[in-house]
């Protein structure tokens, strides 16, 4: 039985082709690809390639100014961190809460819009597999096009379950049967009867957004819809730890801010969303929502661009 895409080549010896992650003495990370007869240079010398080809993961090399690294394969975060970047990426904390919580399974139907530099979709083909269908819309060809690299790069070759389409998502998606569906860009409210008709009932809606203006429009769109139950909202912050001998402490730096998540199931054909039990805290929609949703409004006719200039994204941790 042949292996799953991309599966050869996480695994054994170094062979050409291969990404390779150093990590040098200070623990900073460099990615480069494995070609026969090249050499790698740092500013304290060089190594050949040659020397990693056939080496197992976790080989030390030398450079000619005597400096070690650690070589390894760079797992998928370090990869998604390290690639090309067209628009801000989905964080790996995020796209393992996507996975978990969208509940991304093999052999899922999946759609995604946008796929940005595509992060999200190389996460996603991983859990749904060869079996699985993966159709991603992102309306910049030169987004699509980096996001195309990235992820070929990172599995050797052209995905099988994965689809691209250039355009919008709310004009485009003609999928039907679609098991999930992701939404990562600026406005997710503009795109809920594109994603009612593409989804089948028990199908989950998941989006990913940066403000909390942009998570209340959502959440407040999904239940004027009513094709939809009702929305979980959440994020995660992730603290890293320092451990060493008695100081045992978080990390003093941290990513503070990514995103906002939200899910919603899509309710079967002709059923209305049962009442919430739960009143509206008093004064929830009163005066102060309306004008507060007016001004919205009309900020975001005005949209920011999505190329991850919207001051909102974390700093890059590699290379
Ligand atoms: C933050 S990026 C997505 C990043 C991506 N999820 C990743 O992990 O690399 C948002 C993308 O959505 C695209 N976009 C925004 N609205 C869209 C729509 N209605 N249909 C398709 N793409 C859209 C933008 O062009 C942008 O590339």
């Amino acid at each position: 039985m042949s292996e799953p895409t991309g599966a050869a080549r996480r695994r054994g010896p170094f062979q050409v082709g291969d990404q390779v992650q150093l990590t040098d003495p200070k623990g900073r990370h460099y990615t480069f690809t494995l070609e026969a007869g090249k050499s790698f240079h740092t500013h304290k010398g060089a190594f050949p390639h040659d020397e990693l080809i056939g080496a197992p993961e976790g080989s030390v090399v030398r450079t000619t100014g005597n400096v070690a690294y650690l070589a390894l394969r760079p797992l998928l975060p370090d990869y998604v961190l390290s690639m090309p970047r067209g628009a801000a990426v989905v964080y790996p904390k995020d796209a393992g809460q996507i996975l978990a919580m969208a509940d991304i399974f093999p052999g899922a139907r999946v759609v995604e819009a946008g796929v940005g530099s595509g992060s999200l979709s190389s996460f996603v083909l991983r859990a749904i597999g060869d079996q699985g269908m993966l159709h991603s819309y992102e309306r910049r060809a030169d987004f699509a096009e980096i996001a195309t690299q990235n992820v070929e790069r990172y599995f050797g070759g052209p995905h099988p379950a994965w689809q691209l389409t250039v355009g919008d998502l709310q004009d485009n998606l003609s999928d039907t049967d679609v098991d999930r569906v992701i939404l990562d860009m600026l406005a997710p409210w503009e795109c809920l009867d594109a994603v009612s008709k593409a989804l089948v009932p028990g199908g989950i809606l998941c989006a990913y957004v940066a403000t909390t203006t942009q998570l209340a429009r959502t959440v407040e769109a999904i239940r004027e819809h009513g094709t939809f139950n009702e929305p979980s909202a959440w994020e995660t912050m992730v603290r890293t730890w320092h451990v060493e001998g008695l100081a045992v402490r978080p990390d003093h730096r941290m990513i503070g801010h990514t995103g906002f998540l939200l899910t919603s199931r899509r309710l079967a054909d002709g059923v209305e969303p049962p009442l919430r039990r739960r009143r509206p805290a008093k004064g929830a929609y009163g005066e102060d929502y309306a004008s507060a949703n007016r001004e919205q409004a009309s900020a975001q006719s005005g949209k920011a661009d999505e190329s991850g200039g919207e001051g909102t994204e974390p700093p890059a941790t590699d290379v």
